[in-house]
């Protein structure tokens, strides 16, 4: 399994697709937003999904760039959400342009995505449609949910994992279960490939939530400690304060619930608190766990054993990733 050729294939198909049109000041943020990077994991779980299923993830193309155009407006609205400065290394689309420009490209993105699905004869039509609208409820849900715990003091860890599986993994979900029904996977096999994505979804979002924090800012493309900043009840923030002797527990509620003034003050001394409440190791533990219960259901697909083995790796290597 070849993630680099699926990569590279994935961005030649990008790159024949001429996005850009009149009026210029909707479609080029769009152009921006897909050409300033990204790890493409998506898209290229659907190709992954295509071909061991059925040889051919040439066809899954169209469904793959759904999903990444998808992914996209998610987090063009989302760092207008987050009040976030910078993405993949550049400025976000609200800081280059303004709010209005990243609502209406953001709507536009979320059309164009379901528009690429039109590649596909009717039945394969009609259950991607289901599929990717139930799917982005979801997410809407999870951001919902995500922004209604900034100003809540008593979110549990399990309604973490809920937020995060309706946010970030149901999508990671849906992009193998489109390459499967591309390739005409039963719907079995690909509720089996669904659940690996979901809980791999989990595992992908706490090291997401790790690396906001502990991240490389050379390297990590977004800005260090934005989630501290905006209050975010990640599981670093929720498992400290869990653990942590209650000093720090009134440390940490009091700078998760004023508005700070010293922003990179609140950052160090949230993140020492992290840091000496262990709590990365705890998240790599439970990194770990979702990614093995994510495996767990490999065992179920009726595929050969090179795709296993690369669906295994795959996961291990999202494990340690750093950006
Ligand atoms: C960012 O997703 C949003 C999350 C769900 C954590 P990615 O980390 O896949 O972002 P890109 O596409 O590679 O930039
Ligand atoms: C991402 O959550 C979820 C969606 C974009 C739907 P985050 O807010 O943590 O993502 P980043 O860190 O901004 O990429
Ligand atoms: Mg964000
Ligand atoms: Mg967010
Ligand atoms: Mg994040």
């Amino acid at each position: 399994m070849d993630i680099l050729k699926y990569q590279s294939d994935f961005l030649s198909y990008l790159d024949s697709k001429k996005i850009v049109r009149e009026p210029k000041n909707l479609y080029q943020p769009i152009d921006y937003i897909l050409q300033i990077g990204g790890k493409r994991i998506r898209p290229i779980l659907t190709l992954i999904a295509a071909d061991i299923f059925s040889g051919d993830y040439k066809k899954a193309m169209p469904a793959a760039l759904a999903v990444e155009v998808f992914h996209n407006f998610t987090l063009v609205h989302d760092d207008i959400m987050d009040d976030a400065p910078l993405r993949r290394g550049n400025q976000t689309v609200h800081e280059k342009w303004n709010i209005n420009t990243g609502i209406l490209s953001g709507d536009a993105m979320l059309i164009l995505a379901y528009q690429y699905f039109e590649n596909y004869e009717p039945i394969v039509f009609q259950k991607l449609a289901k599929l990717f609208s139930k799917t982005a409820l979801e997410v809407c849900d999870g951001q919902q949910l995500d922004v209604d715990f900034e100003t809540r003091n008593d979110v549990t860890i399990d309604e973490y994992i809920q937020m995060i599986t309706l946010k970030t993994s149901v999508l990671v979900a849906a992009a193998l279960k489109m390459g499967a029904i591309v390739a005409n996977a039963s719907e079995e096999q690909a509720q089996y490939l669904y659940n690996y994505g979901l809980n791999l979804g989990i595992a992908f979002q706490l090291q997401d939530d790790y690396l906001d924090t502990y991240g490389n800012p050379e390297t990590f493309g977004k800005q260090i400690g934005g989630d501290i900043i905006e209050n975010k009840k990640t599981y670093l923030y929720l498992k400290a304060f869990e653990i942590a002797n209650t000093a720090d527990k009134e440390k940490l509620s009091a700078l998760y619930n004023k508005n700070q003034k010293n922003i990179s003050e609140k950052i160090s001394t949230v993140s020492s608190i992290f840091t000496k409440n262990n709590i990365p190791y705890f998240t790599h533990e439970l990194i770990e766990y979702y990614t093995n219960k994510a495996f767990e259901s490999l065992a179920f697909l009726n595929i050969n054993e090179a795709g296993k083995k690369g669906l295994r790796l795959f996961g291990e290597n999202l494990m340690s990733r750093k950006v």
